[in-house]
């Protein structure tokens, strides 16, 4: 006899990994047939559930599911949208247990960050409150790598595999011709509010007058005079400049360095162009020649150059929660774990969803050196591990064989539209 079905979703930013702990969760339902019945993905994350548009995992084979393992992106498809507080909409709730409901859906497994571990707290409590038998279980994903109760987030290894390997190849570059050309190299890394894909470039910095020079964090507060004299130090010391900034970078009265205007579903500003109004910046009080680079989209995508040890735990953490589904736990998030010793070793337990649910976790100061612009040994220690380890896809005819799953055979609809 098989089990109740299961819902699984894909929510906010996604990363070069999060297919893998897609992969880790269907093979732990499907290893569990008496626990699992059918596990549907929503078609563009929680959007799916509310519309009803549900994609029946099982009719994929192995074989095809096996491309989760290397393919970035969302597999299923990804969403901002967030399910305001229960007061303020619980119609959108009870929809979802609707649509639950129609589908025998008994497992809700919600892939994302902060905001995401939020909602499935708040999905949770409001299933118990209904009397609607629901099991909840967050699985990490950011690569912000900002999520509590967890030593790292699935997703970040790979983003500072990739921001600290371009930094390095950069300063190559630049490092080639500064003497009659370019002197200062600017490049922006995501991380809205966190500064650890920042700080992640600095691995490649064994010494100071190694690439990157100055990294930008965004716990700490810009000063344009400070930074401006630090870049023409370092031309003078080393003959060029490389700088990391975080797109989060602020000035001491809050603004954003790099502010479009624009805000998300979650309320969140669209940042995005520190580097060229650091680089404008530049141009104009120093007159040094400058490049920049926005690292936007291909740092999160970046899984030609993932880390193994990232790509491990994104499967862990999918097996992982269908596992403490099947063992009976509520709402809770496997957490990845550092262990004690000398060598780096982790293990993964449970972590209750409202320990996570809306915290943030910063860089700690003692992570950032004492003039604000170097990651200091201890970041290091923290970092090194994380970035351990090659799993290139495989490729073909050139290039990675990665593989769209067809999305469009959705499972028949039993509901009205939602209103
Ligand atoms: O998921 C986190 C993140 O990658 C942030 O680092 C970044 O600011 C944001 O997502 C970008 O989101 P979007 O792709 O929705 O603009």
């Amino acid at each position: 006899m098989s089990g109740r079905n299961a819902f699984y979703a894909q929510s906010g930013g996604v990363t070069s990994v999060i297919n893998a702990s897609a992969w880790g969760l269907i093979q732990g339902c499907r290893a569990r047939p008496d626990t699992f019945g059918t596990v549907y993905a929503g078609r563009e994350g929680i959007i799916g559930a509310l519309d009803e548009n549900l994609i029946d995992t099982s009719k994929f084979l192995d074989d095809t599911l096996e491309h989760l393992l290397w393919t970035p992106g969302g597999a299923f498809g990804s969403c901002r949208y967030k399910l305001k507080g229960i007061e303020q909409n619980r119609t959108e709730y009870e929809r979802l247990i609707e649509v639950f409901d129609a589908h025998d859906i008994g497992y809700f497994f919600y892939n994302g960050g902060n905001d995401s571990m939020d909602t499935a707290h708040k999905v949770s409590l409001l299933a118990s409150e209904m009397g609607y038998p629901l099991t909840c279980i967050g699985i990490p994903k950011t690569i912000d790598n900002d999520l509590a109760a967890t030593d790292n987030c699935p997703g970040f290894g790979s983003v500072a595999k990739y921001v600290a390997t371009s930094t390095a190849e950069a300063g190559y570059d630049i490092a080639s011709m500064c003497g009659s050309s370019t002197k200062v190299f600017i490049m922006e890394v995501m991380g809205r509010h966190a500064g650890w894909i920042a700080a992640a470039a600095g691995l490649a910095s064994e010494r100071a007058e190694f690439p990157p020079h100055m990294i930008l964090f965004p716990e700490l507060t810009f000063d344009a005079d400070d930074f401006l004299n630090e870049v023409d130090r370092c031309v003078a010391d080393y003959g060029y400049c490389v700088v990391v900034a975080s797109e989060g970078i602020a000035y001491a009265d809050g603004t954003f360095v790099a502010e479009s205007g624009v805000k998300d579903a979650f309320g969140h500003a669209q940042l995005g162009g520190v580097a060229p109004a650091l680089a404008k910046l530049v141009g104009e009080r120093t007159g040094h020649k400058y490049h920049y680079a926005i690292a936007d989209y291909l740092q999160r995508s970046a899984r030609h150059i993932a880390s193994k040890t990232d790509l491990d735990q994104a499967i862990a953490v999918g097996e992982a929660a269908a596992r403490y589904a099947a063992e009976g736990l509520q709402g809770v998030m496997p957490a990845i774990i550092r262990g004690d010793g000398d060598s780096y070793t982790w293990s993964i337990q449970p972590a209750d969803l409202s320990d996570v649910a809306n915290h943030e976790k910063f860089m700690p100061r003692d992570f950032i050196t004492d003039n604000g612009y170097a990651i200091t040994q201890a970041a290091r220690d923290y970092l090194q591990p994380l970035i351990e380890g090659e799993c290139f896809p495989p490729f073909k005819d050139g290039l990675p064989e990665y593989q769209r799953l067809d999305l469009e055979r959705l499972v028949a609809r039993k509901l009205a539209p939602r209103a």
